[in-house]
């Protein structure tokens, strides 16, 4: 099984390269499965219903959320109609989510699950190893994919090698700031973050300059997302269908052209 992972979208320029990409990355790394992180879709911070359909139009079969799941706060009484959404088991404002959705691909059923890390975190109801022991208790998949939404690197690691033997894969989101890590832990995929999917000229998605004068100048400013062509990062996991287990992730980058 390929899955292609493409990381947090952030905002107008992140959503439109995504939507535009999916299905040329997929054709291109011959992906069977396309999970996309999209916390950020909506103008930097949470999604809409809206935005979630135009992502699975364009060939996402999953998309997860972060710790902005709630930002916008209509897709609360949307989740009926988002049924590929995954929002973090482990957030305090959980109760109209999921933590994890089960798919069937092409006859492998494969589980996407979304948790929030405890360091540097606000609103996380429950540790995320604890959270995961129990969603272990309930899931019945074959290959268990779980997006790591969390700022330490070292919690990221820790979690991926505690769950090794028993999940495929272990993602990173939230920093948008892809690490060169890559490796397979005992037959676990793993990346301490994958990067995001939003405006080069940025500082992590957000107006660059808005950005300096709110951390140096310590202006109140509202957040702007930045435009601009966007960074696109993912990466491609492989499984053996007959064991579940990881042999193979590769991180993908792609940068504007003509950028450095
Ligand atoms: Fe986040």
């Amino acid at each position: 099984m390929k899955i292609l992972f493409l990381g947090d979208v952030v905002a107008k320029s992140g959503r439109e390269a995504v939507i535009r990409n999916i299905k040329p990355l997929k054709s291109e790394y011959g992906a069977d499965f396309v999970i996309v992180n999209g916390e950020n879709a909506a103008h930097g911070k949470g999604i809409t219903a809206t935005f979630y359909s135009r992502l699975v139009s364009a060939g996402a079969d999953v998309v997860t959320l972060g710790n902005h799941a709630y930002s916008k706060s209509e897709i609360i009484k949307s989740v009926d109609l988002c049924p590929s959404l995954v929002f973090p088991g482990n957030l305090r404002s959980s109760d109209g989510g999921r933590g994890y959705v089960i798919k069937d691909v092409y006859g492998v059923k494969i589980a996407v699950v979304s948790l929030i890390c405890e360091a540097f975190m606000c609103d996380v109801e429950n540790n995320p190893v604890k959270a995961m022991e129990q969603l272990l208790g309930k899931i019945r998949a074959d290959q268990i994919i779980v997006d790591l939404h969390g700022e330490s690197t070292a919690e990221k690691m820790i979690f991926a090698r505690y769950f090794a033997d028993r999940v495929s894969a272990v993602v990173g989101t939230h920093t948008h700031v892809q690490t060169a890590d890559e490796r397979i832990i005992s037959g676990c995929a793993f990346i301490t973050d994958v990067g995001m999917c939003g405006s080069y000229d940025s500082v992590l998605g957000r107006d660059a300059e808005e950005s300096v004068r709110r951390f140096v100048h310590k202006e109140q400013t509202r957040y702007t997302p930045a435009t601009g062509p966007a960074i696109l990062c993912g990466c491609l996991i492989e499984t053996d269908n007959r064991t579940g287990r990881a042999v193979r992730i590769e991180r993908i980058q792609r940068r504007p052209s003509g950028s450095y």
